[in-house]
């Protein structure tokens, strides 16, 4: 028995002398422990991202916003900018807009806590102003890194901003919209923002609409009853 064990261990020694000499110097292992990846690489991702000083915004900012939910979601919704109540509380969509997408996120008959959600930009533009290009551009990097952790199965693209941003195109939101896209090898689904639906109320049903297609890429049950209205 001693013996055995004894070979065994020289066994484990010498694959991992190989790898060495390959230059393999980490080991992932799956299931369980990718989750376990996950949770910690976006950890590392958020402490780097709580200390960046790469924009102006920076200086103006209460809270970095680095975005919430579950680390290896297949759904990940993706906004603009943190607004006044977000920057408050350095979480996303905490203020009405993100009343109504937890509404949206609940009839879906999932949660926060299942999704994962974020913004393009990590840091709130004074006075809610349109995002500059220099902004996004330093920020781009850390939002791939999520969707590059998490994978998601899907990315739903709230508003124009975001869509236009990712998909880097300058169609307006309502032709982007309601259809699928791909996003390096992610189903892309743009849609009306939050905050744009608390003003327009008739664009309650094609988010809807939207919805129920991301509903049915994700094998969510359909309960027609179900709306975010
Ligand atoms: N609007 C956004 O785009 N993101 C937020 O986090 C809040 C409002």
């Amino acid at each position: 028995m001693r013996e055995e064990l004894s070979g065994t261990i020289n066994k484990i020694k010498l694959l991992i002398e190989t790898d060495v000499n390959l230059g393999i110097d980490e080991y992932y292992l799956m299931d369980n422990d990718s989750r376990a990846l996950k949770v910690r690489r976006l950890e590392e991702l958020r402490g780097e991202v709580l200390k960046c000083r790469k924009c102006a915004l920076s200086k103006t900012r209460n809270n970095v916003v680095f975005g919430e939910g579950d680390p290896d979601a297949d759904l990940l919704f993706v906004g603009e900018a943190p607004g006044r109540d977000e920057d408050l509380a350095g979480r996303p969509f905490v203020g009405r807009a993100g009343k109504l997408l937890t509404k949206i996120i609940n009839a879906m008959g999932l949660t926060r806590e299942k999704v994962f959600i974020a913004n393009i930009l990590k840091d709130r533009p004074p006075a809610n102003r349109n995002p500059k290009e220099e902004e996004i551009d330093a920020c781009r990097g850390y939002l791939l890194r999520q969707i590059e952790i998490i994978e998601p199965k899907v990315i739903c693209a709230l508003g124009t901003f975001a869509a236009q941003v990712l998909l880097k195109v300058d169609t307006p939101i309502s032709r982007l919209r309601g259809k699928f896209y791909d996003y390096h090898n992610i189903k892309f689904m743009p849609t009306y923002h939050p905050a744009y639906l608390l003003r327009n109320s008739e664009g309650k049903k094609p988010v809807w609409e939207d919805m129920k297609k991301i509903m049915n890429e994700l094998g969510l049950k359909n309960n027609d009853s179900s709306s975010c209205s």
